[in-house]
């Protein structure tokens, strides 16, 4: 009877116990932390980010980062220098196994007295930051700078969803803003973050870290959608009626209703010029639009393209599904394939001016076709190979869950 007890404690044990990491383990070897960390991940000082309740695999990769130096700290190296890959699981295990908000370890963290440092105030600067305009910056971002919504990787309020992006909620403000800072400065690199960092003004960062430092004072605002207007420009309208050959097949408003298809409604103008070009010259082939295109001059492709781009897509046919959205998100690192996201952007519109197609509202049977094209190397109208390399390790389980996915955005 006790033999059994033995082990029915033991399942239930190892059923709590991390994946990779030994959170029993860790917490001795997480002493060495306590001293700035706090003993259970958690100090009030802004000094020092908060780990407790932070996702185990992000612990991992930052302390990874901090020994091979791609992260530049010079508190933190020495620190990580020493770990092992074991080392650096157990101790991740600890630190996420915490209560995010700290609150049962008030008590617990050592060397934290008088250590507040006060946070230094410029004084000439009499800007007051705004946590409102931080939430709509957080929920929405500008597509004008091509900045995506940070709600889309770091979750509502900060609370992070996908496993690779941290959490933000209950996380000093003064620490979220020095690291916008040192991603606009690229001392810390991390191609996304970098990308938004650099459109960021400094009183914007102060708006985000105010936000994110009372989310709660907040929850009441509600954020609108500021819509700009698709200008129908004068090439625009001479581009509707040559686009008219085109409507058999795309739809008169670029919303083809059969899914082979695609979809030019709300498309990047620089995008399907580029395409057009590319049928031209046959460095991309399709024997349908080889002919199509053959017939259109320089002046006609920008008209065309103006004309569709303006136009509003409809809802595609795909349906939302976690193995797309993890990919889309996050990539996946073991099989290095990048996470879509960093080009294609939060909602799926690409990013019109860098000429990376929109890909939301698509139909599944051409998303999931031209990833297919890409992955066999028939499509290699792709500069450097971008899309060849990033389908290569893609399976055919996750093509398909990523064109439902895709379409559904
Ligand atoms: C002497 C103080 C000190 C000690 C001891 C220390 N750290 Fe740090 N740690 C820091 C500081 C300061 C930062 C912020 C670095 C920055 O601004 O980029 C940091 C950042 C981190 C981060 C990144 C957090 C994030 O949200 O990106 C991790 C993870 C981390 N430390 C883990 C550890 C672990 C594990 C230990 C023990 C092995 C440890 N630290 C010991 C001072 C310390
Ligand atoms: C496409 C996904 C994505 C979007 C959108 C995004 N982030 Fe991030 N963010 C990341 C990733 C990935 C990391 C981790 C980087 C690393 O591994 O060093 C990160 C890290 C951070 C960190 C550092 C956290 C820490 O604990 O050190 C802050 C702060 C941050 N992001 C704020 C923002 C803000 C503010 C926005 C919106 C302006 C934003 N992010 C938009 C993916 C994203
Ligand atoms: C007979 C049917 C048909 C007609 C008419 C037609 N297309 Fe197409 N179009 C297609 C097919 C099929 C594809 C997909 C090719 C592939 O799989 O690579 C396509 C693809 C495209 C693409 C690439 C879209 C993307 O997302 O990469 C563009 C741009 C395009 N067509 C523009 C036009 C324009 C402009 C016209 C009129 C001048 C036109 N097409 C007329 C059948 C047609
Ligand atoms: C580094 C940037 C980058 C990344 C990352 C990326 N793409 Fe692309 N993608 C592009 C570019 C650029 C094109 C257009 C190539 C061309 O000029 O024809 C494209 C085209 C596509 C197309 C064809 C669109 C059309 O209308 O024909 C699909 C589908 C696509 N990407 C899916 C994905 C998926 C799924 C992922 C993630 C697994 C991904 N992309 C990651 C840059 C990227």
């Amino acid at each position: 009877m006790k033999k059994i007890l033995f082990s029915l404690l033991l399942i239930l044990i190892s059923g709590n116990a991390f994946a990779d990491g030994d959170a029993d383990a860790g917490k001795s070897k997480a002493a060495l932390c306590a001293g700035c960390h706090g003993a259970t991940g958690h100090n009030p000082s802004p000094n020092f980010p908060n780990l407790a309740g932070q996702k185990a695999q992000y612990i991992v990769k930052q302390l990874k980062a901090f020994k091979s130096a791609s992260r530049v700290d010079p508190t933190m190296a020495p620190m990580a220098a020493n770990l092992s890959e074991q080392d650096m699981a157990d101790i991740a295990a600890y630190f996420a196994s915490q209560s995010r908000t700290g609150e049962q370890s008030a008590n617990t963290t050592a060397n934290t007295a008088g250590t507040s440092t006060a946070v230094p105030v410029v004084a000439v600067a009499k800007f007051v930051a705004d946590p409102v305009a931080g939430k709509a910056l957080y929920e929405m971002g500008d597509e004008s700078r091509s900045l995506g919504a940070c709600i889309g990787c770091h979750g509502k309020d900060g609370h992070s969803e996908v496993l690779i992006y941290p959490n933000l909620a209950k996380q000093h403000h003064q620490y979220i803003e020095k690291q916008l800072h040192n991603f606009k400065a690229a001392t810390r690199t991390n191609f996304v973050m970098n990308q938004f960092a650099k459109v960021l003004s400094d009183n914007e960062i102060k708006n985000i870290g105010a936000y994110l430092a009372d989310t709660k004072a907040v929850a009441n605002a509600k954020m609108k959608k500021i819509m700009i207007p698709t200008a129908m420009t004068e090439s625009a309208i001479t581009g509707k009626n040559k686009a008219a050959a085109c409507a058999s097949c795309h739809g008169a408003d670029g919303n083809s209703l059969v899914t082979m298809y695609p979809k030019l409604a709300g498309q990047n103008a620089h995008y399907l010029i580029k395409q057009l070009k590319d049928f031209k010259d046959g460095s991309r082939k399709n024997a349908i639009m080889a002919g199509m295109a053959a017939a259109l001059s320089e002046q006609d492709r920008i008209d065309i393209a103006n004309y569709f781009a303006a136009q509003k897509t409809t809802k595609g046919n795909g349906k939302s599904n976690t193995l797309g959205k993890k990919l889309y998100f996050g990539g996946n690192v073991k099989r290095g394939i990048p996470a879509c996201v960093a080009c294609h952007g939060v909602n799926g519109k690409g990013m019109a001016k860098a000429g990376f197609p929109s890909l939301a509202g698509q139909s599944v049977e051409y998303l999931r076709n031209q990833l297919k094209l890409f992955h066999i190397g028939e499509r290699a109208n792709d500069k450097n190979g971008i899309m060849r390399g990033v389908t290569k390790k893609l399976k055919d389980k996750q093509a398909d869950a990523l064109a439902q996915f895709m379409s559904a955005l």
